[in-house]
């Protein structure tokens, strides 16, 4: 069974309005990581809110096509369920974190979820550990810069141990450095059984992963393995993709 499972998806944020989905196929097998791009303002959120299952919080929002999670409709699970299905961490973290301290931040969910307080500490540490920002426990998220608050924000998404993964652009605001232990979390996490769909816009930072689509308009230009799409130059240089002037790396 696939992880995700979309089909013929199309999305509307209000009746009669645009489609910013436009007839989306693709999945995401287990144990395997989808990277999406494609240029601003082709969809790439949306995608990330229709497949963790916010878009139902949009009342005025009109969605058709199939779109499964682990073979369950992303409509049909409660809120508790969806959670465990699939985590979301958002472009822009400052609408997720909102925790005293880095801490209380990442125990939010764990706590929701009523485990234990020893199970809960330990979480959080290894949370802590993994992310390389043990140091911040006791800081504002607030006042951390960009990249560290990525960082927390993926953190306090991994707390709730989802089986899926969506990611929008946390590597962007990232240093050399957060981007290779993001990369090597996200490698690790594959090991571990999670399925994860990560959006970038720089494509440099989707190198890693397995299969690539890259949205045009709100539909599925292509969706391939990923070294095949980078080494189509033609194709990239069309799609808008490439636009410094040495031209992409791909190696
Ligand atoms: N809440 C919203 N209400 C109405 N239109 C929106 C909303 N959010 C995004 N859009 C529109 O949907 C399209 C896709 O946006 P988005 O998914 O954010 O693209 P991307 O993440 O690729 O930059 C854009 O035209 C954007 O203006
Ligand atoms: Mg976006």
């Amino acid at each position: 069974m696939e992880a995700v499972a979309v089909k013929g998806l199309t999305y509307k944020y209000w009746p009669g309005g645009p489609l910013v989905l436009n007839g989306i196929d693709f999945n995401v097998s287990p144990k395997e990581i989808v990277a999406v791009t494609g240029l601003s303002g082709c969809g790439k959120s949306t995608l990330c809110f229709c497949v963790s299952g916010l878009i139902s919080y949009n009342k005025r929002g009109v969605m058709t096509g199939e779109l499964l999670v682990n073979g369950k409709d992303v409509r049909e699970l409660k809120t508790a369920s969806l959670a465990r299905e699939v985590g979301l961490v958002f472009q822009d973290p400052d609408t997720q974190l909102f925790s005293p301290t880095v801490e209380d931040e990442i125990a939010f969910a764990p706590e929701n979820l009523c485990l234990p307080p020893g199970q809960i500490r330990e979480r959080v540490d290894y949370l802590l550990d993994l992310l390389g920002i043990a140091a911040l426990a006791e800081a504002n998220p607030y006042n951390l810069s960009g990249g560290e608050k990525s960082l927390v924000a993926l953190a306090a998404v991994l707390a709730l141990d989802p089986h899926i993964l969506v990611i929008d652009e946390v590597m962007s605001p990232l240093d050399p450095d957060g981007k290779k232990r993001v990369v090597s979390i996200l490698d690790k996490l594959r090991f571990a059984g999670k399925s994860i769909i990560i959006v970038e816009h720089d494509l440099e930072a989707v190198a890693f992963a397995d299969r690539l689509m890259v949205l045009n308009n709100g539909k599925s230009a292509r969706f391939d393995r990923t070294e095949k799409i980078l080494a189509d130059r033609d194709f990239l240089a069309a799609a808008g993709l490439l636009y410094d002037d040495e031209g992409l790396n791909t190696g």
